[in-house]
């Protein structure tokens, strides 16, 4: 049978229609889909919780929303509203592939064993956070300044991680911030002013100072004779080199 040119038309329209929608269902609403994915690629999973629940073949709309720790805005809509994957026993970096999940407002990795640091342009990757808590992992380095832009977040935890260096002070502009913890790090310098969190939120680091801690000592001036003894050294360095 040979096919007037009137029907192969329509059917070079059918099938560019058909196309149309497939590219739209592959590529127009996925990227929750596709987030949730890279995580589980990012993330060691050794007791399994994700492999045994993250099952990408059913396709149905809103599918993901019973994934273990998944929220959604809508049980029926791949929009992820909270990702909540404490106590999984999780290995790797943070998982920034979190960025394409762009709905999100809520991220807990709590209590797993996540390392490395946290990324400087986290401000990027979680723009509307409002509760965010890395608290009792392997978190090294310093705490991002970036932070101080995700100007939703409401609850900050971050205690029980290796995190160095100061609280950055443009913490100061956090107007919603209602829960802020640092217990048990590393964390020295000066508590910049974040209204109304108390001393507990600060414990167990080796050198924080300033209100609700004790004052900041004023760095202690030198003795003459270490004045003394620098300069002999400044001195036995230029002699040497001469
Ligand atoms: C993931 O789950 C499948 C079946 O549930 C199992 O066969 C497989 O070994 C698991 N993989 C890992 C890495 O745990
Ligand atoms: C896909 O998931 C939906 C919702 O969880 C479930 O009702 C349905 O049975 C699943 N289909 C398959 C083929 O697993
Ligand atoms: C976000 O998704 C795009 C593709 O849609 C991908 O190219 C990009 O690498 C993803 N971002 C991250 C941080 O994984
Ligand atoms: C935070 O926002 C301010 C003002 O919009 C901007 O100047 C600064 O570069 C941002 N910081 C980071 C780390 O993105
Ligand atoms: C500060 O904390 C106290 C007690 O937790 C509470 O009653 C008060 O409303 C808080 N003030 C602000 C400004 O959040």
């Amino acid at each position: 049978m040979v096919l007037s040119s009137r029907t192969f038309c329509a059917h070079v329209i059918i099938i560019n229609f058909l196309l149309l929608l497939s590219c739209n269902m592959v590529y127009g609403t996925p990227t929750d889909i596709f987030c949730l994915e890279s995580i589980k690629k990012s993330l060691e999973d050794p007791y399994g919780y994700l492999n045994s629940s993250w099952d990408f073949n059913n396709n149905t709309e809103g599918f993901i929303c019973r994934f273990t720790g998944v929220e959604c805005w809508h049980p029926d809509e791949n929009k992820v509203l909270n990702l909540k994957l404490s106590n999984m026993g999780l290995k790797g970096q943070f998982p920034r592939a979190i960025q394409n999940c762009s709905s999100l407002t809520g991220l807990d990795l709590s209590i797993n064993k996540l390392s490395g640091t946290i990324p400087t342009d986290i401000n990027h990757i979680l723009e509307y956070v409002t509760t965010l808590d890395l608290s009792s992992n392997d978190f090294s380095g310093t705490i991002p300044v970036g932070l101080a832009n995700c100007s939703y977040l409401n609850s900050l935890k971050l205690d029980q991680n290796q995190l160095t260096g100061q609280i950055p002070g443009q913490f100061s502009t956090l107007s919603r911030l209602k829960v802020f913890t640092v217990t048990n790090n590393l964390l020295t310098g000066q508590i910049p002013n974040l209204r109304n969190i108390s001393a507990d939120s600060y414990a167990n680091n080796p050198g924080l100072c300033g209100s609700p801690l004790p004052a900041c000592q004023a760095p202690p001036s030198k003795s003459n004779s270490a004045v003394i003894a620098e300069a002999a050294v400044s001195e036995f360095i230029v002699c040497h080199v001469n």
